[in-house]
């Protein structure tokens, strides 16, 4: 059997590790063979392939990125699935790894729904909202780099009486912002799922202040503040109808300092949670999963993708992964509340 991979969609630390788990179950206990599929639906699309073998997988699992490239490219565009079977018969593949979050999942489950292709996933995002796998590789390591950017923070800030405020990612699900804000004692924790208001934000701050601390605040990319429409109803609105801020913690900062007197710096983290190491943690989960696709893809599951459940590695359907996102849930809001302020 010739097993074709593709990494598509943002990269996430423990993309790497996939891949090498992947390889090295299928050469050493299935006797399968390995196709590297480059830059994602790209590569399938524009035959872009090269052979894969435990050679070129050796001590990747540490490494950041993707040895295989990654892009966005929509494995509908460009003669889609009928260009991309030409391409799996003249290649001689059997099966294809896709290796993606919410949109290349989403796509592979179609592929196989509507056109018969071969396919089974691996879920990964560092922003953790898939549905249907406990956490996703990727997240740990997001959540150390961002935890670890807190505890600098706080050390500067102490130092000139200031409030912090750190940007972390996630477009749609505060996961990094909670998990990093917990770890790092942050005073506020702003996430998309609960939008507080400025004032709410203010008191946090003040009364971290207050208390002779230097406040710090963890805020998602996703969030908007309640009642900011009249606020900065001039900014404009993204594709998503979202108010265009130019980064949450930019427009944040100056309205803390104006409203609670407190001088205040913003620092935006962007890619820098997504580049280097991964933890143990991810690395393992990882691995796991990138075995369990071969036996997926063994099995002719398609449609089914590798998730955690528990300490367990599972299967599940694609489908049921992107149906919807996993938000941050009422009671993960409720906990950390004693915390802030
Ligand atoms: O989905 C993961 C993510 O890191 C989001 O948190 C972020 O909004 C987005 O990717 C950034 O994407 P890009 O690398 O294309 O700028």
């Amino acid at each position: 059997m010739n097993i074709g991979i593709l990494t598509s969609g943002g990269d996430c630390p423990g993309l790497n590790a996939v891949i090498r788990g992947a390889v090295r179950k299928g050469v050493r206990s299935e006797h399968m063979t390995f196709s590297g599929i480059r830059d994602g639906w790209r590569g399938l699309l524009e035959d872009d392939i090269a052979p894969l073998t435990t050679h070129d997988v050796r001590g990747i699992s540490g490494r950041g990125g993707t040895i295989l490239g990654t892009s966005r490219t929509h494995p509908y565009s460009q003669g889609g699935p009928e260009q991309m079977k030409r391409v799996i018969a003249a290649r001689g593949i059997d099966a294809i790894i896709a290796i993606g979050g919410e949109g290349t999942l989403a796509g592979a489950a179609r592929l196989v729904r509507d056109d018969g292709l071969p396919v089974v996933g691996v879920p990964k995002t560092i922003d953790n909202d898939l549905d249907n796998t406990d956490y996703t590789f990727g997240f740990d390591t997001a959540a150390e780099i961002a935890t670890e950017a807190i505890d600098r923070l706080r050390t500067t800030a102490e130092s000139h009486h200031r409030c912090m405020v750190v940007e972390v990612m996630g477009r749609n699900v505060g996961w990094i912002a909670l998990h990093s804000g917990m770890a790092g004692g942050a005073h506020a924790i702003l996430i998309p799922e609960f939008p507080v208001d400025y004032e709410q934000i203010y008191a946090w701050v003040r009364s971290a202040h207050d208390r002779g601390r230097a406040p710090l605040v963890v805020v998602s990319e996703g969030f908007m503040p309640a009642g900011a429409d009249e606020q900065v109803a001039d900014k404009g609105r993204d594709r998503d109808g979202r108010i265009r801020l130019g980064g949450i913690g930019n427009h944040l900062a100056p309205m803390i300092e104006d409203a609670t007197g407190i001088e205040t710096r913003s620092t935006l983290l962007g890619h820098l949670q997504r580049g280097g190491q991964p933890t143990a943690y991810d690395r393992v989960l990882a691995t796991r999963l990138g075995m369990a696709a071969v036996d997926l893809a063994a099995n002719g599951s398609w449609g089914q993708m590798a998730s955690l459940s528990g300490t367990d590695i599972v299967s599940v359907s694609m489908e049921s992964a992107v149906d919807k996102l996993k938000l941050v849930p009422q009671q993960r809001w409720d906990e950390v509340q004693v915390l802030l302020g």
